[in-house]
């Protein structure tokens, strides 16, 4: 246990409204898989307001395990099971239950384009076949080919002079790589500080491809 945890002053500010379109989108009793959990703010926030939904965080990084798995004990929050370790590249994922629902936030534009894809594609391999089959994603996005906003682009900039195989994606090419891996856009959201909320619903029929 973390006797102080690593604290996202962003994640509290967007967990909000990023809850109140959760909350619309996402079956009341979803069993919901998070990826990059990152500090647990999230997940614990969500699973509270949700006390029928059961959530799955997980991450790569032990340390945010770490913080993830302490906040949600100390919130008592027994619809959150243990985070997983967890990366988009590793398949299969090596999750327990098939789910409703899987929940990525900020993850895309931090990580090689390599990891949208494998996010989508995992996603495409966990989703149970009987359920809704949504896929949620937040952050900023480019929408035909700009950006929406000066603080996006210089954003983008800081991301990719951090690390040239990141920065902020294209809206439409996220689109593109889902419907390659059978979801549609079924709803956006404009959140606060230009960030989206967009849901894709695997389309009725569609099978997962193999794995990408
Ligand atoms: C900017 S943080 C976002 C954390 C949290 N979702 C939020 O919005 O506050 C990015 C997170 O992505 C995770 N991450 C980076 N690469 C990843 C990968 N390949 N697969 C899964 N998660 C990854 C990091 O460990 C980190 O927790």
């Amino acid at each position: 246990m973390l006797s102080e945890l690593p604290h996202s002053p962003a994640a509290e500010r967007n967990k909000a409204p990023i809850l109140e379109q959760l909350q619309r989108v996402l079956p009341r009793d979803a069993i919901v898989l998070e990826i990059a959990s990152g500090t647990g703010q999230h997940v614990a926030h969500f699973a509270a307001a949700c006390p029928q939904q059961t959530w799955q965080p997980s991450d790569p990084d032990a340390l945010n395990v770490l913080s993830t798995a302490t906040r949600c004990d100390q919130a008592r929050l027994y619809n959150v099971h243990p985070p997983l370790q967890l990366d988009v590249h590793q398949s299969p994922w090596r999750v327990t239950d098939e789910c409703d629902a899987v929940f990525c936030a900020n993850l895309i534009h931090i990580a090689p384009w390599s990891a949208t894809a494998a996010l989508l594609a995992g996603a495409g391999r966990v989703l149970r076949a009987d359920g809704p089959g949504l896929v949620v994603l937040y952050g900023p996005f480019r929408e035909g080919g700009r950006h929406t906003a000066p603080s996006n682009e210089a954003f983008d900039t800081s991301l990719r002079a951090r690390n040239p195989d990141w920065g902020v994606r294209d809206l439409e090419a996220v689109t593109a790589l889902a419907a390659a891996q059978g979801f549609r856009v079924h709803s956006l959201a404009r959140l606060p500080a230009n960030n989206l909320l967009v849901v894709f619903a695997r389309q009725p029929g569609s099978t997962t491809p193999a794995a990408a």
